[in-house]
């Protein structure tokens, strides 16, 4: 854990500790937890602790679960209130915060459920006024909260105070916005079933906690950590008003920590040392902060942006400009598997062997088509043998509408067939899928014949995308990774038996080459579990013989896209070639429109290279050595 330096102090302004990871910073709090518990209880007294929901304080929940069975912690003497709830969810909808805090701790713990308080979202509209106002008063007359903990939305909310959530705000129904209910969308399989409405604690309740813990973790955080602590306090973001508080801290992880001044741009705060990345990041700064390409960068603009240092250890301009423009230069290629025949001193990928087996790994259907399609078009242009990877099924995406079509096409498909006899099991199928989809209502769950469907549905989807950008069917696989089928999102737990089916896998294609991405995802999503299982698949695969002349390259799924001193390969796109992605991108008809952003950050990439003073493109995928620890 490096705790906060001093000179960080001028930009960050509540005290902000970064951990190497969520379970190391969920373990530390977990025992001032224990601890707070204990000393109330020492007191006679109940501890009142402030609950929250989302994947994040997940970790931190598990470790509370370990501390009550293995060290005997007890929570007959703590009172919960959490932060907020759904507004318009049956109670036993299993996204309602009410379930979601029964599966992930209540239920798992000895906390009597009298001490345990949810806003209810079930209350009648005319009623609410009087259950918010009673929430306050149950807070103060048990002394009020000791300890609150936070998450944060992407919007900057805590609980559910979206922008405009005024410091004194109090426990109320609220609207939730757009983004929010865009980022809850896979949780509901779609947008549109996201309630709009919740009832959350004001940011005036929060801040009258004596203590305040905000965690997050991945770099999808890390905007908007950095404006909640180093920003100004603002209604726009409530978390920022943690700033006022006499006792509030972050607590986040490396991922989350990306976009703070002392990793962006450290230079600002104390001594650097000076590798070739670090070099890279300040000269693209420079140029960027400058709108002027690296080649026209002059000795002026280091100097006057805390840049001497650099500039009398690298300098002058002239010869610094030049060696980073090299080095960005070198980056781009259009033979991503490498060029045979050519000299690959300085190109990302090396020539032989040729041609090369490439696997690309997708950690739900769509991801590697979306962020990398073009790239596997030219492995496969190039000669190259690819193999794509769906790791999950992706089931869990496709909204009933989708499978609803499919059975009723089925449907009608036996009814007007001339042999329609013959197509009596299928039609038999088909209706107790409709059936099923009536049943389960709106936010019911997905029986399994359903989900079965919704992954053909998907998979068809993905072989025609990956058919659109040459590769054949037989090259698409899929393993449905038990993790995902047995899960919901932000609730997944991998286990051995999801590392067993990815190693069996590589060792089957032996690959010379690997794209994979998630690195950097929160780590309860879908792309950061499967990495995490690509991760120790290939660990158990090290001492193979095809192992050590595998080449590993991430890619950028939904994650924060990589900045231009991250990127070690750049494989340009014309616009034919851009064209040609979209088209495969529209083959994907069950998912919403969100999963098909990446093509405008090709598009941004290749602007921002554009900007640096390298050859204008339509667009890029970009890529980063994986040096694996
Ligand atoms: C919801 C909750 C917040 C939570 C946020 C982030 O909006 N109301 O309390 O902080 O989601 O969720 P996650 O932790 O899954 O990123």
């Amino acid at each position: 854990m490096s705790t906060r330096r001093s000179a960080a102090e001028a930009f960050e302004k509540v005290p902000t500790l970064i951990f190497p990871n969520s379970a190391a910073a969920a373990a530390e709090l977990a025992k001032e937890v224990k601890q707070i518990i204990e000393t109330k209880n020492r007191a006679g007294k109940p501890a009142v602790l402030g609950m929250a929901t989302g994947s994040t304080p997940v970790p931190f929940y598990r470790e509370l679960i370990r501390l009550h069975k293995q060290e005997g912690l007890s929570f007959k003497n703590v009172i919960t209130f959490n932060l907020d709830e759904y507004y318009g969810l049956k109670g036993d909808h299993p996204e309602s915060y009410g379930c979601f805090m029964a599966d992930q701790l209540f239920n798992h713990i000895d906390i009597p459920k009298e001490n345990i308080h949810i806003p209810n979202g079930t209350i009648a509209s005319d009623q609410v006024f009087a259950h918010c106002r009673e929430y306050e008063e149950a807070i103060d007359a048990v002394g009020g909260i000791d300890l609150q903990i936070l998450g944060i939305g992407r919007t900057g909310h805590i609980g559910f105070n979206e922008p405009g959530s005024s410091r004194e705000s109090l426990t109320r129904r609220i609207t939730l916005d757009r983004i929010t209910r865009q980022d809850a969308a896979s949780d509901f399989r779609g947008e549109e079933n996201v309630p709009s409405f919740a009832i959350t604690m004001g940011v005036g309740t929060i801040l009258r906690a004596k203590k305040l813990v905000l965690m997050a973790w991945g770099e999808n955080k890390a905007g908007i950590v950095a404006k909640a602590v180093e920003g100004p306090v603002t209604e726009v973001i409530s978390a920022s008003f943690l700033q006022d508080h006499p006792d509030a801290r972050f607590l986040i992880d490396s991922g989350a920590s990306r976009e703070l001044t002392r990793f962006k741009l450290p230079w600002l705060v104390g001594p650097v040392s000076w590798t070739p990345r670090e070099t890279q990041r300040a000269v693209v700064w420079q140029s960027v902060k400058a709108k002027r390409p690296v080649l026209k960068l002059v000795d002026e603009d280091y100097n006057e942006n805390g840049l001497s240092d650099l500039l009398s250890e690298q300098g002058p301009a002239y010869q610094l400009n030049i060696r980073i423009f090299n080095r960005l230069q070198n980056t781009i290629t259009g033979w991503p598997g490498g060029k045979p025949n050519a000299d690959d001193t300085y190109r990302p990928e090396r020539a032989r062997p040729y041609p090369k087996r490439c696997l690309i790994f997708s950690p739900e259907p769509q991801d590697a088509i979306v962020a990398i399609g073009a790239t596997i078009d030219r492995l496969r242009e190039q000669g190259h043998e690819v193999r794509v990877v769906s790791l999950t099924s992706g089931s869990l995406r496709v909204a009933d509408s989708e499978a609803d079509k499919f059975a009723s096409t089925l449907l009608e498909l036996g009814a007007t067939a001339a042999d329609s006899a013959q197509w009596q099991a299928q039609t038999e199928y088909a209706r107790e899928l409709v059936k099923l989809i009536e049943d389960k209502g709106e936010f019911g769950e997905d029986p399994p014949a359903l989900r079965s469907l919704k992954a053909l549905i998907l998979r068809g989807e993905l072989r025609d995308a990956a058919h659109a950008v040459g590769v054949p069917q037989e090259k698409v696989v899929f393993l449905d990774l038990p993790f995902y089928e047995k899960g919901r999102y932000r609730r997944f737990f991998s286990s051995p038996e999801d590392v067993a089916a990815v190693a069996a896998h590589v060792r089957d294609f032996k690959p010379h080459q690997i794209y994979l991405t998630g690195d950097a995802a929160d780590p309860s999503s879908v792309p950061a579990i499967a990495f995490k299982v690509t991760e120790s698949a290939l660990k158990e695969c090290e001492q193979d013989d095809w192992f050590g002349t595998c080449t590993f390259w991430l890619y950028r799924g939904k994650e924060k896209a990589f900045e231009p001193h991250e990127i070690d390969m750049a494989v340009p796109l014309s616009p034919v070639q851009m064209e040609r992605k979209e088209r495969a991108l529209l083959r994907y008809q069950s998912l919403s429109s969100l999963e098909h952003q990446s093509p405008q950050g090709n598009r941004d990439a290749a602007k921002q290279y554009d900007g640096l003073g390298l050859a204008e493109y339509e667009a890029m995928e970009c890529f980063q050595r994986w040096k694996r620890s």
